[in-house]
C-alpha cells in the first residue's frame, strides 16, 4: 500500500540550491525525484505493528526536517553506479539514525518543539520518546545488514561516536582537557560522524572508486562542524527572531557555544571580555533562578556584535573551505559542483 507523500518544503528547495545553470537543471530533476523515494521508503521504514509504536515512531519523520543526510548519500553515489536499491537503503537507514538520535535529545535537552511540532516526550512521555529512538535504532540496522560488513562495521562506528559526542557534551571536559579542543570534539562526533557517514555509505554502495572514500567522509566531517559553528553564531543573531525563537537561547540556557569559550579565553587578558563574561554568568544564574530571559537582552546583543562571534564566523568559513578542498580527488563536474555549493550554502546562513 502506497501513499502520497508531501515532502518538507525544505527538502525541495536544497537541490534547487546545489544545481544552478541550465545543464544542470535535469539533474535537480532527477535528485528530487530519486529524493522522494527515499522518502517513501523513510515512511514506510517507520511503521510498526503496534499502534503506539507506529505513532510515536513516525511522528518526527512526518513532522519535515532537511534530509541533509540522505540528500548527501544520493549525491556521493553518482561517484559509482548512481541511485539504486541499496543507495536508498542506506540513505533511509542514514536518516532514521538522526530521527533516532532526534527522540533521544530532546529529552536530554528538555525541548519543548522539534521540527515545528511539540516534541514526543511531549506529546506521549519520556519512556515513550526514549523506546522510539530506539525502534527506530534498530530499524536503522535492519536496513544496513544487507550492505556488508564494511557498510555496517560503519554504521555501528558512528553511532558509537554520536553517543560518545552526545556523552562528552553530557558530562563536559575534565580538569586536563582543553575546552576549545573539547568543545570542538564533541561537535564532530555528535554531528560529524553521520554527516561523513552518510557522505561515505554513498560512495561504498555505489561501486564508486574506493580513492574518493576518505575525501568524501572528510568532506562530511568538516561540513558537519561547520553547520554547528554556524549554529552557534545563528542563536546569537537578531535574525533568528524569524524562527520564531528568541535570539540567545543557547546563551540564556547556558549553553557552552564557540564564542563563549573564545570570550572566556580573552577575558584572562582583557578586562571589558572579562566583565561581558561575569555579566553572562550573573544573567544566566538570574534566568537559571526564574528571572525573565529579557534580562539577557544586551549581553546576547553584545556578544553578538563582539569579535569572537565573528571568529567563530570565519572559523566555520574556514572549516568550510577544507571541506571543499578535501574533495580534490572527485573528478571535475555535477557531483562536486554540488558538494561544494552544499557547503557554501552552510556558511551563508551566517551572512
Ligand atoms: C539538527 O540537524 C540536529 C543536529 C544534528 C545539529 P538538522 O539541522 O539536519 O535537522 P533536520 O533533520 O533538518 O530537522
Ligand atoms: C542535536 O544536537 C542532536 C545530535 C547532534 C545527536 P543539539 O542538541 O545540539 O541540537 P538541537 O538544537 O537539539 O537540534
Ligand atoms: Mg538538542
Ligand atoms: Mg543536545
Amino acid at each position: 500500500m502506497t501513499e502520497k507523500i508531501t515532502i518538507a518544503t525544505a527538502t525541495q528547495a536544497l537541490p534547487g540550491k546545489l544545481f544552478q545553470s541550465v545543464a544542470e537543471k535535469r539533474k535537480v530533476k532527477e535528485l528530487e525525484a530519486q529524493l522522494a523515494e527515499v522518502e517513501q521508503g523513510l515512511l514506510e521504514q517507520t511503521r510498526f505493528a503496534s499502534p503506539v509504536a507506529d505513532a510515536a515512531a513516525r511522528y518526527l519523520a512526518e513532522a519535515g526536517g532537511k534530509r541533509i543526510r540522505p540528500l548527501l548519500t544520493l549525491l556521493t553515489s553518482q561517484l559509482g553506479d548512481g541511485v539504486n536499491d541499496r543507495v536508498r537503503t542506506v540513505a533511509q537507514a542514514i536518516e532514521l539514525t538522526h530521527l533516532a538520535s532526534l527522540y533521544h535529545d530532546d529529552v536530554m535537552d528538555e525541548a519543548g518543539t522539534r521540527r515545528g511540532v511539540p516534541t514526543a516526550h511531549v506529546s506521549w512521555s519520556n519512556s515513550v520518546a526514549i523506546l522510539a529512538g530506539d525502534l527506530l535504532f534498530a530499524r536503522a540496522s535492519s536496513l544496513v545488514a544487507g550492505m556488508g560488513e564494511e557498510a555496517i562495521l560503519l554504521q555501528a562506528e558512528t553511532f558509537e561516536r554520536l553517543c560518545l559526542g552526545q556523552l562528552h557534551e553530557t558530562v563536559g571536559p575534565q580538569p586536563e582537557d582543553d575546552e576549545e579542543a573539547f568543545y570542538l570534539q564533541v561537535l564532530a562526533d555528535k554531528t560529524g560522524a553521520l554527516i561523513s557517514c552518510a557522505a561515505r555509505m554513498g560512495v561504498l554502495v555505489s561501486g564508486a572508486p574506493r580513492e574518493y572514500l576518505d575525501p568524501v567522509t572528510e568532506y562530511g566531517e568538516a561540513i558537519g562542524l561547520a553547520f554547528q559553528l554556524v549554529d552557534d553564531v545563528i542563536d546569537l543573531s537578531p535574525a533568528k527572531q524569524d524562527t520564531g525563537k528568541r535570539a540567545g537561547t543557547d546563551l540564556r540556557a547556558g549553553v557552552v557555544t564557540l564564542p563563549l569559550l573564545l570570550l572566556k579565553q580573552r577575558a584572562a587578558t582583557d578586562a571589558a571580555a572579562a566583565d561581558l563574561l561575569r555579566r553572562i554568568d550573573e544573567g544566566v544564574a538570574a534566568v537559571a533562578a526564574g528571572a525573565a530571559p529579557e534580562v539577557m537582552d544586551a549581553e546576547v546583543a553584545e556578544l553578538y556584535q563582539h569579535e569572537v562571534t565573528a571568529a567563530t564566523a570565519e572559523r566555520a568559513r574556514q572549516i568550510a573551505t577544507a571541506a571543499t578542498t578535501a574533495l580534490a580527488p572527485l573528478p571535475q563536474g555535477a557531483v562536486k559542483t554540488a558538494l561544494v555549493r552544499l557547503a557554501e550554502t552552510i556558511v551563508d546562513r551566517v551572512g
